[in-house]
């Protein structure tokens, strides 16, 4: 028996003021995606949430450098961000936003709650304000001299040199980068969440409950378990947000990463009113995302939601596994401060697992968007068109699951041209060639099999059970390797029993051979589904058959002896090395 019922697997939401890199992708939508559509195949049911961060100072920086409102910068960004995702095949079931109105309400919901369980501390600081421009300054406004190194551009938060965090007031000489005016110290209230009272919960819950998560998170979580938790202003005094809820707090909003992350939860809302609505409107049964067709595996996915309030069984019932997938900077937010809000609250369920990956450098450098180090996604889609999975397959196949990786333009030629184009692709290739040059594209019979084909059979049978326990363990990268294994062992068994020698001799012993091996192509087109929709599609087309759900996989009677298949498509091409040569000097002029 499944200890959960039902899924809930959220993306982090990724802010809306600039475009999506390679690290995004390896670090936590491609995982994600993975995960969700592994649990699809196995018809479990679940639902998939992300949408985009739209609040926090970041934002309100970039539209004031841009001469716009954020308004218009997340409007901008949130749907370059959505059609990417669409792109890339990631199969959220909704992409929402944190400025609509069911946000706002949600998150001033969560803090009234909390503050009628007299659950804030309200506190008088002395914090930056500028004159001038008569506002308090987020710490990222004030520039200064670092006190431990002395560089003169540290921020308000961090000196960017030296790496040290910083208060406003450690700042020698702080300036608003507003006015360019030395700031006033001036008196201001916030509501504080006593993080400290929640330090031994939290520390039962995942110190000893949770030693199961990957060693990068739980470590990080014990480290700030160990330093002791101390109280956390939730509220900023800032125009863009989501307001507080509170007769005194003119001017003030829920700082960012405590309405971000109830931006799940609006979500899911947003989701089931919408869902609700349609199954009241049709008879039909619905799409379960809205970016890709319609599968046969999809179709009967048992999502169910009849009416608006529906979202609560994902948020409240204990039979509900609730995981977040993030990258690294994000992990005490999710795992510690989430969490405790979740638990001022009261009545929600806790994450089970956090799989956070590390970072992705790219040409053994840090991604940085200010140096314009980075592959946008966008753009990788203009350079190498409906070529989506390749990126998907290098991306997870490198993935900085345990420790920071690397991308290099030349491994990612290399995977391609010899992994993709020399195995899996060239394996496909000569079984379809073969049937239709031997038996005019019919799945021939099968006859009684000998050792090799045993040999192959048995390991049919085994990889799926395999691969879906590295998938289940979030190790998505063994997982792929596994798939590659199967094609690998697919040409192993072409290369020792070499039925186009057979078949002048021995055509039923031939028809034998690609009997076993086309049943090898349709399983490996529900093995590589979760990772590359695309090329699996691909392979569903040429042996004639719908999506098979993950149960299928492991069977040898996938296509029934007499089948019409399709003619060979290539399913990847070789990528030349001048074209390799031009995008790394690409990005060595864009720096
Ligand atoms: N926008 C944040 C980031 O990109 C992630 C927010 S996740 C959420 O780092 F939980 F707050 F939504
Ligand atoms: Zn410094």
């Amino acid at each position: 028996m499944e200890k959960f019922k039902r899924y809930t697997i959220t993306a982090a939401l990724p802010y809306a003021n600039g475009p999506l890199h390679l690290g995004h992708m390896a670090g936590v939508y491609l995982p994600a995606d993975i995960y969700v559509r592994y649990l699809r195949s196995k018809k479990r049911e679940v639902v998939f949430i992300c949408g985009s961060d739209e609040h926090g100072v970041p934002i309100t920086i970039k539209a004031r450098k841009e001469g716009v409102t954020p308004q218009e910068v997340v409007d901008k960004y949130h749907s370059l961000i959505e059609k990417t995702f669409g792109d890339f095949g990631i199969t959220f079931d909704i992409y929402s936003r944190t400025s609509l109105p069911i946000h706002h309400e949600t998150a001033r919901e969560f803090f009234t709650d909390i503050f009628n369980k007299n659950g804030f501390i309200e506190k008088t600081t002395q914090q930056f304000f500028d004159v001038k421009a008569q506002l308090f300054l987020a710490d990222r406004y004030i520039t200064g001299k670092c006190p431990k190194c002395g560089y003169d551009k540290a921020y308000g938060d961090q000196c960017e040199s030296c790496g040290v965090s910083l208060n406003p007031t450690d700042l020698i000489k702080p300036i608003s980068t507003l006015s360019n005016k030395p700031p006033v110290l001036k008196e201001t209230s916030h509501w504080f969440l006593p993080l400290d009272k929640f330090q031994s919960r939290l520390e039962q819950w995942i110190l000893e409950e949770h030693k199961e998560w990957k060693s990068n998170v739980y470590g990080q979580c014990k480290s700030w378990l160990n330093q002791g938790l101390e109280p956390r202003a939730v509220t900023r005094d800032l125009d863009w947000g989501v307001k507080v809820p509170l007769e005194n707090a003119k001017g003030k909003v829920l700082y960012v990463w405590f309405e971000a992350p109830i931006g799940y939860i609006s979500a899911t809302k947003e989701w089931a009113k919408l869902r609700a609505e349609k199954t009241k409107t049709s008879s039909v049964t619905l799409p379960e995302n809205n970016h890709n067709e319609l599968s046969e595996v999809k179709s009967d996915n048992v999502v169910s939601v009849q009416t608006p309030d529906d979202w609560k069984k994902y948020w409240l019932d204990k039979d509900t596994r609730l995981i977040h997938f993030i990258g690294k900077d994000n992990i005490v937010f999710h795992c510690i401060i989430f969490p405790a809000i979740l638990m001022a609250h009261g009545d929600y369920i806790f994450p089970d697992n956090v799989p956070a990956n590390e970072f992705l450098n790219l040409e053994g450098e840090k991604l940085s968007t200010s140096r314009n180090w980075a592959v946008w996604l966008h753009e990788y889609l203009e350079d190498f068109p409906g070529k989506a999975d390749v990126l998907r397959y290098v991306l997870c196949i490198n993935a900085p699951e345990n420790k920071d990786n690397d991308f290099t333009w030349k491994d990612f030629q290399a995977r391609n041209n010899n992994e993709l184009c020399a195995i899996l692709g060239n394996f496909v290739n000569r079984v379809f060639v073969l049937t239709y040059k031997f038996f005019n594209g019919l799945v021939p019979e099968k006859g009684a099999p000998d050792n090799s084909d045993k040999k192959i059979i048995s390991e049919i049978a085994l990889f799926p059970e395999k691969i879906a326990d590295s998938i289940e363990n979030f190790k998505f990268r063994d997982a792929l390797m596994l798939v590659m294994d199967l094609a690998r062992a697919g040409n192993k068994y072409l290369a020792e029993t070499e039925p186009w020698k057979v078949y002048k001799e021995n055509p039923a012993r031939a028809g034998t051979i690609l009997y076993y091996a086309l049943q090898v192509c349709a399983n490996l087109a529900i093995l590589t589904e979760p990772f590359m929709p695309v090329i699996s599609d691909k392979i569903l087309g040429l042996v004639n058959i719908p999506l098979p759900a993950w149960e299928s996989a492991g069977k040898i009677d996938l296509l029934n002896a007499g089948l019409k298949i399709n003619p060979p498509v290539l399913l990847f091409e070789k990528i030349e090395d001048d074209v390799i040569h031009a995008l790394v000097e690409r990005l060595k002029v864009g720096k």
